[in-house]
């Protein structure tokens, strides 16, 4: 999908990254939406063996690459165990490749899970310790069409137990790949591997080695060689050098290394001539001492490189290099340079680290979403989950590439998984507080925190909690705005399940309208808070006690007293609304100093006013209990109600306050009593109107919630005012509901 850019000033590496190539971007495809079918309904389609495994039916069985990628997907979700791996005995599903990254099984149901398929492929990185590399080799040397033709394994981040003898990959001639990154790997371990008969490709980054000379034995294969933060190397420049001078058919070589061990061996290898005749790719990152003169001269004199990698290196910055064609370069000096180092150092945290610091400061000035970059960034919190500076950094980058505008043209899927990683990186490091601040401005984004989901409860409580800190006054106001917001999105068993949060925050909230009524002071975080306590008590009838219990009422009052604008007064009355829903809390409103307010915005000219405060009065007089002493003012009450209905306009009119419910319950009752006609003409405006608004969300609410019975006897009724069936055949024939069933 090619994206419009608006600026004119954006090169040609900028357009590219704008070309979104993510997946997120498209729709699941069909294979994909089936196999997550299989895999979240298992337990159910397959039986379970005598050993507790289990086993699809006998008769189902998947072609290699739908059962390669079957097996890739269940791993992903963290699916495979021991009793899943059972799948794979037997021949109903044939793999070839086998991804098992980071899962956890034993070795024994590795071996009979998949030792016995025609493998050409293992990648086992970072699977748990309870499957170490000594039985993963073993149980790939079992079967001799795998010794013959497995052609890539790889295990990085795997372990080796501390007692076990020298690993043996002998007998897998037909290795051409291995790549044994971050693995307790020795020198001895390079001497037996050298002797594999094909090895093109090795990649021995952060191993033990100590001495390379082993190579030599597989010179005239090697065509791919990293050794990434060779850390324990003895050996000296120039014996390093002579290693590398003999392996002439060299096409790959990464001898990038941590900045902070000031390596400067790629300093000599640059001056070195006639070295590496046939490389096209050189990868020297983090070195010292490294200018963009040493490094051009080296690609002049090999025409054919396509990639540098000069990241944490003070090359890369000379025209050189935006105008040499063909050659990427993973670097800091530009948006070019820097995504090819996010997608090329997912795994390496010490350059993910750089690579987004990189990012953040160009982010500044960016006007233009990178669904592909902001990608990349979750790849790198996703792969570094425990390393606080790549989940800092990477949050910091991730709030710059959404902000406001820039959300909107980001896959909801994508914007999806970045916030769940930022949650993910709140839980991990509880205590960093400007990790806190960024996830909370991220939920500050209206399109990430209306259209895309995540987990709102978690969210909601994380809100809340942070409400209740007492932090800067801005902070204070963007955690009181997301909880209006996210109030409503929880379901009320949500909101039951957050009792402990729900009492903190109504009573934070309550604080801040206090504070705020005493400086007599209106701003945004007054009105956010009332829409937030307005929001909460909805249909919870323990938010409004914990409203009730914090003194809201007599504050409330103070409120209405301070202040008279129409929009602080429709959120006050909106709550008050919420409490007189409650049959059992309904007394408490029916006192002298709330009635008195309520009877005289029951007159405001503003129509959200008069509509709330006439909500209120309809709901309290329909409980004869609290009045029992006053009959008088009840029935004046309802009087007033009458008389000023009468004067208000049709039901279809706007209102500046957008009145929303989320069910209809609490009108049932309202409508079902002809004795009340006033309270039933209120109860039918209500719907009227917000059906008016929102016709297919409340059409379908009445329907579903079995409200049309109601409207049908009132229309049918012979003691029902006129007026009032006059309003519910307007709703039955005007909105068409009859036909909605
Ligand atoms: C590799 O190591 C194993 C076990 O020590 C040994 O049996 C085998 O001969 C070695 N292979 C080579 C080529 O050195
Ligand atoms: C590295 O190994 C080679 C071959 O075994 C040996 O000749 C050389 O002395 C070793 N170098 C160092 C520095 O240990
Ligand atoms: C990073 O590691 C994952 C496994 O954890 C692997 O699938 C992926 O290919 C690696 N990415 C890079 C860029 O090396
Ligand atoms: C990017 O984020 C930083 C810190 O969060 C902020 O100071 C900066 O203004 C942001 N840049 C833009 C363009 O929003
Ligand atoms: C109707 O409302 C009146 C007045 O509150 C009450 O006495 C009566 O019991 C109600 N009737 C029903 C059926 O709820
Ligand atoms: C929530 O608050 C908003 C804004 O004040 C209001 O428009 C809406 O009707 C409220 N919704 C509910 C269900 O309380």
């Amino acid at each position: 999908k090619v994206v419009l850019l608006h600026s004119r000033n954006i090169g040609m590496t900028t357009f590219m990254l704008n070309i979104c190539r993510c997946e997120e971007a498209s729709p699941y495809t069909l294979a994909n939406i089936c196999m997550n079918v299989l895999i979240a309904n298992l337990e159910e389609l397959c039986s379970e063996k005598p050993d507790g495994t289990l086993c699809f039916p006998e008769h189902w069985s998947f072609p290699q690459e739908i059962a390669d990628r079957f097996l890739g997907m269940m791993v992903y979700q963290g699916k495979l165990t021991d009793r899943t791996a059972s799948i794979f005995q037997g021949n109903q599903m044939n793999l070839k490749m086998v991804n098992i990254q980071k899962a956890k099984i034993s070795a024994a149901a590795f071996i009979k899970a998949f030792c016995h398929h025609k493998l050409v492929e293992v990648d086992a990185t970072a699977v748990h310790s309870d499957l170490p590399i000594p039985d993963i080799l073993s149980g790939l040397c079992s079967n001799s069409w795998i010794q013959q033709n497995l052609r890539c394994l790889l295990l990085d981040s795997t372990s080796i137990p501390q007692d076990s003898k020298q690993l043996s990959f002998g007998q897998l001639t037909g290795l051409r790949i291995l790549s044994v990154f971050n693995v307790c790997f020795h020198t001895e371990d390079l001497a037996n591997v050298s002797q594999l008969p094909n090895l093109e490709n090795l990649d021995i980054s952060n191993t033990l080695v100590t001495n390379i000379s082993a190579l030599l034995n597989c010179k005239d294969r090697l065509k791919f060689l990293t050794m990434h933060y060779l850390k324990c190397l003895t050996m000296t420049k120039p014996q390093i050098l002579g290693v590398i001078r003999e392996l002439q058919y060299l096409r790959h070589l990464d001898i990038s290394n941590h900045r902070q061990l000031k390596s400067d061996l790629a300093f000599h290898l640059l001056q070195q001539e006639d070295i590496l005749p046939n490389v096209v790719s050189l990868d020297i990152s983090g070195g010292s001492c490294i200018t963009d003169g040493a490094v051009e001269r080296f690609i002049q004199q090999r025409p054919e490189m396509q990639f540098v990698g000069l990241l944490a290196t003070d090359a890369g910055y000379s025209d050189f290099f935006t105008t040499k064609q063909g050659l990427r370069v993973a670097g800091g000096a530009s948006m070019g340079q820097i995504s090819e180092a996010l997608s090329r150092y997912g795994n390496r945290s010490c350059f993910m680290k750089e690579a987004l610091y990189r990012l953040f400061t160009e982010t500044f000035s960016m006007h233009v979403h990178m669904p592909a970059i902001l990608k990349l960034v979750a790849v790198g919190m996703r792969n570094h989950p425990m390393d606080l500076p790549v989940q800092f950094t990477a949050s910091a980058c991730a709030l710059n590439l959404t902000r406001q505008g820039l959300a909107q043209g980001m896959p909801v899927r994508l914007l999806s998984e970045v916030t769940c990683l930022l949650f993910k990186a709140l839980k991990n490091f509880p205590h960093y507080q400007q990790l806190q601040k960024n996830c909370l401005l991220s939920l500050t984004n209206s399109r990430i925190l209306v259209d895309v989901p995540f987990d709102r409860f978690d969210a909601a409580k994380f809100v809340m909690k942070w409400l209740c800190r007492h932090e800067n006054p801005k902070m204070q106001t963007m955690a009181v705005s997301i909880t209006s917001i996210l109030a409503l999105q929880l379901s009320p068993e949500q909101i039951a399940q957050l009792q402990e949060e729900l009492f903190m925050a109504v009573k934070e909230l309550i604080a801040i309208v206090k504070q705020k009524t005493t400086e007599k002071l209106d701003d945004v975080t007054l009105l956010f808070a009332l829409k937030a306590l307005w929001n909460l008590t909805d249909e919870s009838p323990a938010a409004c006690k914990h409203f009730i219990e914090n003194q809201g009422l007599a504050i409330y009052v103070q409120v209405l007293e301070t202040f008279s604008e129409s929009s602080v007064q429709s959120k006050v009355l909106g709550l008050l609304n919420n409490i007189a829903e409650v049959r059992e809390f309904s007394s408490k409103l029916v006192t002298e100093d709330v009635m008195k307010h309520i009877s005289s915005l029951l007159h405001s000219k503003e129509i959200e006013v008069s509509y709330f405060a006439a909500g209120i009065i309809a709901h309290l007089t329909s409980n004869k209990q609290p009045w029992l002493f006053r009959d008088l003012q009840r029935n004046a009450l309802l009087q007033d109600l009458h008389a000023t209905m009468k004067n208000w306009p049709s039901p279809s009119c706007k209102m500046s306050a957008l009145v929303t419910y989320r069910s209809f319950k609490s009108f049932y009752s309202l409508l079902g009593n002809f004795s009340q006609p006033v309270v039933q003409l209120w109860g039918l405006w209500a719907m009227c109107h917000v059906c008016s608004k929102n016709p297919s969300k409340y059409c379908k609410m009445l329907v579903e919630e079995g409200g049309l019975q109601l409207l049908y006897d009132i229309q049918g009724h012979s003691q029902a005012n006129p007026q009032a069936q006059q309003m519910a055949t307007s709703i039955l024939e005007d909105f068409r509901i009859p036909f909605l069933i």
